[in-house]
């Protein structure tokens, strides 16, 4: 916990926010959080294609100041990290998304809600700043129009459609571990709003596994008639080929997600980091580029933006601050990584996200041939 009576115990970083979430935490809901699927070849690959970079970074600006303000689809935020949508706040602190997104609010960043959260978007909307939906669309067009409209009228912002989720990924550990939802626990945006007991709505509302409803034939066709239906901004989640990135801006798409959904879905699949160049590219201005997995440090913020990323969204250690110590462990993880970047933003002689660009990196191990920075 965060107590002030245990200042040893405050985590430096979110790393140690991991490593305390696991003392904390069963086995089973680690694993559930931590893992990967198959081999974890893409999960490493997350955080490993970072390391292939290194910063150059400019001096004697005569700096004065830093922010990490920027903007993401036009709203205005604290810092270029957001809240990834990730499932069941719940499983890992009592007052599951209500705190996440208290946090993300007192940040002054943006929460994104899973579909698969543990508590309603009408619960949570009220206590949440700006916010956005994920959305998984489901063989059942009717609950997906209904999760739209309902998100639309609580608020939301931008609708985050998961698109890399035709199946869902094996997680052996998962099945090694038996994972269950704890009794009481459901993915709450999927009951009937107030069933009547002992009705057939009442046994619809105790659907708790989602996996097996969502489209798995998921098209274009259906970004088009999400575009068309949903009165917010459209941003495809889940997308690594820059011929889908340019396909989805053509279909509507105001921003799109690079993410192999933190190595959860196919093992195997390339790093977001290293799928971000050539997604820029093929964007090319025409709508924002953000990036998620593996982002754990304020420098992995700035090599994402360095290769154009508008802003990162952070999953895992989002559930690893909340199991640690709720609302305050969200907020502490969020600004651990907002004043590293601010720190290393000065470190390379930049006053804020607007001023990152290419020339900062180089890749490591490779000589710097020519100056890459421009003045
Ligand atoms: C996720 N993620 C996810 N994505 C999504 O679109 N809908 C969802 O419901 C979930 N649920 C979910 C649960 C848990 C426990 C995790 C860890 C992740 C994926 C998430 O949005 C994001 O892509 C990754 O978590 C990013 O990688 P890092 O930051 O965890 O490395």
């Amino acid at each position: 916990m965060l107590a002030p009576d245990q200042p040893a115990a405050v985590p430096l970083n979110l790393h140690e926010y991991e490593a305390a979430a696991r003392d904390l935490l069963s086995p089973m809901l680690y694993d559930f959080v931590a893992g990967g699927s198959g081999d974890e070849v893409t999960l490493r690959a997350c955080q490993a294609a970072f390391a292939r970079w290194r910063l150059v970074p400019r001096v004697l600006r005569g700096l004065t100041g830093v922010s990490t303000a920027t903007s993401v689809l036009g709203q205005p935020v604290a810092s270029p990290v957001l809240i990834a949508p990730a499932s069941l706040h719940k499983l890992v602190h009592v007052d599951g998304e209500l705190a996440t997104a208290r946090a993300a609010r007192a940040a002054g960043t943006i929460y994104t809600m899973s579909t698969a959260a543990s508590m309603s978007i009408e619960e949570v909307a009220s206590a949440a700043g700006p916010w956005w939906f994920q959305l998984y669309v489901f063989v059942d067009r009717g609950l997906t129009r209904d999760l739209v409209a309902r998100a639309a009228a609580a608020g939301a912002t931008a609708l985050v459609v998961t698109v890399d989720t035709p199946v869902l990924g094996r997680r052996e550990a998962d099945e090694r571990n038996r994972f269950a939802l704890p009794p009481g626990m459901a993915m709450a945006n999927l009951q009937a709003p107030e069933p009547v007991p002992g009705t057939v709505a009442a046994e619809g509302s105790r659907l708790t596994s989602y996996a097996s409803v969502i489209e798995p034939a998921l098209s274009w066709v259906d970004l088009d008639w999400l575009a068309a239906l949903a009165p917010l901004p459209v941003v495809p989640k889940g997308i690594l080929h820059a011929a889908d990135a340019a396909r989805a801006v053509d279909h509507g798409a105001r921003a799109i997600i690079v993410s192999n959904h933190g190595g959860r879905q196919l093992d195997g699949a390339v790093a977001a980091l290293d799928a971000l160049p050539a997604i820029v590219e093929a964007v090319a201005g025409r709508g924002e580029v953000l990036l998620d997995g593996g982002v754990r440090r304020g420098i992995d913020v700035l090599m994402a933006l360095a290769l154009g990323a508008r802003a990162v969204l952070i999953g895992r250690p989002i559930h690893w601050g909340l199991a640690v110590g709720g609302e305050a462990g969200v907020r502490h993880v969020l600004e651990l990584v907002r004043t590293e970047l601010a720190r290393d933003l000065l470190l390379c002689g930049l006053a804020s996200p607007a001023e990152v660009d290419r020339s900062l990196l180089v890749r490591a191990g490779i000589p710097i041939e020519s100056d890459p920075a421009s003045e």
